[in-house]
């Protein structure tokens, strides 16, 4: 298994792309399922749960595949016979799985999905998927661990989330774009990735207003055709250098994103003293040594993102003063704290909240990754750590991350992955 050593100090310098969003590809890869045809997407970063989606589709039948030599270029080709069914093999791998099940019963009129587990950072029930798809007509039941859903056609409905959610607000609107009639969505997930979603689905002709709002009005159409999509930048991985740059100390421009998508977190590092500037569609983060420390309560988009607490808490640890960050989100987020500490970082956590006293240094020590943004976390931290800093179970980072290392390493950083 690879590990990624890193021999902290240096500041980060230059200038670094950001690869498409994982979270938006995702869900647009499994839309492909709603039109026969040959669906391209650009820009789709090379990840580990890009690869798996690709994967649960081929499984059904689907010719879905990475091209050998643009290589940010997926196909996926739905011609012919379907078997509509995410096994649990692969569910259990990637929880973004259930995201087939809305394009399948909406267009096959029949889902087999493995009911994705509790996972590292939560419980992470789908009852909100359940529910929408329940309101549009289809028929629920729950067997030997899958979901079976079945509808002959659905019926366009009223759905009113009781919880904010991301997958589950992307889920339904697959499904509604095939409903008969008009559908309408309330207490939706407002991310960019759900506004995403509904610009692919509406160039394959559905009929999607208000994404990005929590209100969705959907009119049902007969069909939809193959789409050709270049996925928008991953904020969350953009997020991620830039505090990179913050927490070395230095000067780094993360270019092709989209900076309104990301004010929460820049409004928070401006705070703590960086100074930001928009450039283009690029963002400069230039940091001094120490910054102040800033409070953080992650909430839904436009809020601070939980996908960045992690990245934020490793900064903090070494930040002037004391940073309270509150975890809304996900009730088990803070996984990377016991790691942090073997770093020398000062945090105490008091239920959903964690109290970080900012420490002078840290120092290097093997430590392990636990999930995805904790493995982020903790790369951060050995940028800033003194001596070497070894971060194992790697295979987290790459289900999100494209070759973060390589990024890092081009700005500066002392990084490398080892095989262990
Ligand atoms: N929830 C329910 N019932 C549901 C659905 C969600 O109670 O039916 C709860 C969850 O347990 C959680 C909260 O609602 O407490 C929000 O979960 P949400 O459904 O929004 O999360 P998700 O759709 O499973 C997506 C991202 C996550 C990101 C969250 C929150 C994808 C593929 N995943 O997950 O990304 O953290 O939204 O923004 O879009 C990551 O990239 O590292 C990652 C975990």
């Amino acid at each position: 298994m690879d590990k990624i050593v890193i021999k902290g100090g240096q500041a980060l310098h230059g200038e670094v792309q950001a690869s498409g969003a994982k979270n938006a590809a995702l869900p647009i890869l499994a839309s492909a399922l709603l039109a026969d045809g040959t669906s391209t997407y650009r820009n789709v970063p090379a990840l580990a749960d890009v690869a798996t989606m690709l994967k649960v589709l081929r499984t059904m039948g689907c010719d879905a595949e990475r091209d050998s030599e643009e290589t940010d270029v997926c196909r996926v080709g739905v011609n012919g016979h379907i078997t509509p069914e995410a096994p649990y093999d692969l569910v259990k791998t990637m929880r973004a799985s259930v995201l087939v099940l809305g394009p399948l019963v909406a267009r096959f009129g029949r889902a087999r999905v493995s009911m994705p587990g509790g996972c590292a950072i939560g419980a992470r029930p789908i009852d909100q998927h359940l529910k929408g798809l329940k309101a549009l007509g289809a028929d629920i039941h729950l067997t030997e661990g899958y979901v079976e859903a079945t509808a002959k056609q659905l019926k366009g409905g009223t759905v009113n989330f009781d919880v904010i959610t991301v997958t589950g607000t992307e889920n339904v609107m697959m499904a509604a774009v095939l409903a008969k009639g008009r559908t309408l969505m309330e207490n939706c997930a407002r991310e960019p990735e759900v506004e995403e979603l509904a610009k692919v689905l509406n160039k394959m002709g559905a009929r999607i207003e208000g994404a990005g709002t929590s209100s969705i009005t959907i009119e049902g159409v007969d069909g939809l055709k193959p789409v050709e999509h270049a996925i928008l930048p991953d904020r969350i991985e953009a997020g991620t250098l830039l505090v990179a740059a913050a927490i070395s100390g230095g000067d780094v421009l993360v270019k092709r994103v989209v900076p309104e998508h990301m004010d929460a977190l820049v409004e928070k590092l401006r705070e703590a003293g960086c100074t930001i500037t928009t450039e283009g569609s690029g963002l400069r983060c230039k940091a001094p040594q120490r910054l102040d420390a800033v409070n953080i309560t992650t909430t839904e988009h436009p809020g601070f993102p939980t996908d960045m607490q992690a990245q934020l808490m490793a900064l903090m640890s070494v930040s002037q003063g004391t940073s309270v960050i509150s975890e809304n989100i996900f009730e088990n987020r803070f996984m990377h704290v016991p790691e942090l500490h073997r770093l020398g970082a000062d945090i105490t956590i008091q239920g959903p909240t964690a109290v970080v006293k900012g420490v002078k240094g840290l120092s290097g020590a093997p430590v392990m990754a636990t999930d995805l943004r904790a493995s982020a976390s903790l790369i951060l931290a050995g940028l800033r750590a003194e001596g070497r800093t070894d971060v194992s179970r790697v295979y987290h980072l790459d289900r999100g991350y494209e070759r973060l290392e390589r990024k890092l390493s081009a700005l500066g950083a002392d990084i490398r992955r080892e095989k262990a």
